[in-house]
């Protein structure tokens, strides 16, 4: 399959087109790319960088080197936490970092944790894999690893941003397996992330169950 008919295929997946549409405009963008495979996202975001100017750089575990032939691209064949390695080619800030290659919360954490301070202010990270509403019981992909791994993710993201609301913004697109957009609002370090306490497994609101309350009107 050619660059062409690869980028036609990306866009027709609405989670990728939920990312096209927030960068498409932006000039001499420069992104990088964690998790290769098909070559989908990275036909996406080549196809920006010739038509605006800019630079992707693509690390994958596995040999992708051969896939696209474009002076607008480097790959890395690496792991995506060699950060020693990795950093030597981010010459300049990015404006875009991708995370779609080991869909583990902790690992997704350390990733973006160190890369971080290589992200231009309103510079974005979009993290693959969001959603388990696709994998649920009932629905049209069903598989419960992908079920309770994107929903940890999930909500490892919202502990990101809870430790985080000065910092970051966090938006959603739950088309397909989602995508999670935090866009860095301030050049300060991130803070840890922090639990979002959950009341609904409060003794209180036991007691509410078991009494039958409902909230007032
Ligand atoms: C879901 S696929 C990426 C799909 C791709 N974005 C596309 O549009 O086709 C995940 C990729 O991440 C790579 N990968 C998995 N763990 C990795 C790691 N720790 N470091 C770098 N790449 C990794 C795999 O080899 C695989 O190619």
């Amino acid at each position: 399959m050619n660059p062409k008919e690869k980028f036609k295929i990306a866009l027709s997946f609405s989670h990728y087109n939920f990312i096209y549409r927030n960068i498409s405009s932006l000039k001499n963008i420069n992104i990088l790319e964690f998790g290769v495979n098909n070559g989908f996202s990275t036909s996406m975001f080549l196809n920006i960088c010739n038509q605006n100017g800019g630079h992707l750089t693509s690390v994958d575990v596995d040999d992708y080197s051969g896939l696209f032939k474009n002076k607008r691209w480097t790959f890395l064949k690496s792991r995506d936490d060699n950060f020693s390695y990795i950093k030597k080619s981010i010459k300049k800030k990015l404006d875009v970092i991708y995370i779609d290659s080991f869909h583990e919360p902790n690992h997704i954490e350390k990733i973006l944790f160190f890369y971080y301070k290589f992200l231009n202010k309103n510079g974005s990270i979009y993290i693959d894999d969001i959603s388990w509403i696709p994998y649920v019981k009932n629905s049209y992909r069903v598989n419960s690893w992908n079920e309770i791994i994107n929903r940890k993710t999930f909500s490892k993201i919202l502990e990101i941003y809870f430790g985080n609301l000065k910092n970051l913004k966090l938006e959603f697109c739950f088309d397909d397996s989602g995508i999670a957009k935090l866009t860095k609002k301030t050049n300060k370090p991130l803070n840890n992330p922090k639990i979002v306490f959950n009341s609904e497994f409060s003794l209180k609101n036991c007691l509410r169950r078991v009494l039958n309350r409902k909230p007032k009107k």
